[in-house]
């Protein structure tokens, strides 16, 4: 069996939403200190939904790939909803990774959660 699904190989390949939102609503980065990768995710919300998303990933491909499809899991979705997205959840839409890949995927999760926080944070509310 190969190590990565097909869905893994083609956002790997053809990440979407991937860039900047200059006037980002929220904004997260993570790090994972062992492999040094790094995410960025960009928010832009309107009535508690996210309009849009981009992310910034300097990492390998299951983190490429773990961005691209956990932003398109959020894409229209209301805040509330984003905010229960699990690194679980994007493993499996991405048709499973290895074990030792799916602290990529966690990372995804860490970096929405923390856009999430900035967003409160900006509005003056508690998350
Ligand atoms: Fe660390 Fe993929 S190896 S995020």
């Amino acid at each position: 069996m190969a190590l990565y699904s097909e869905k893994v190989m083609d956002h790997f390949r053809n990440p979407r939403n991937v860039g900047v939102i200059e006037d980002a609503d929220g904004i997260g980065e993570v790090g994972n200190a062992k492999c040094g990768d790094i995410m960025k995710i960009y928010l832009k919300i309107e009535n508690d939904i996210i309009k849009d998303v981009k992310f910034e990933t300097f990492g390998c491909g299951s983190a490429i790939a773990s961005s691209s499809m956990a932003t398109e899991l959020i894409k229209g979705k209301p805040v509330s909803e984003a905010l229960t997205l699990t690194n679980q959840a994007v493993a499996q839409a991405l048709d499973g990774l290895p074990a030792h890949k799916l602290h990529c995927s966690v990372l995804a999760e860490a970096a929405i959660k923390k856009a999430l926080q900035d967003y409160y944070e900006k509005k003056g509310l508690k998350l």
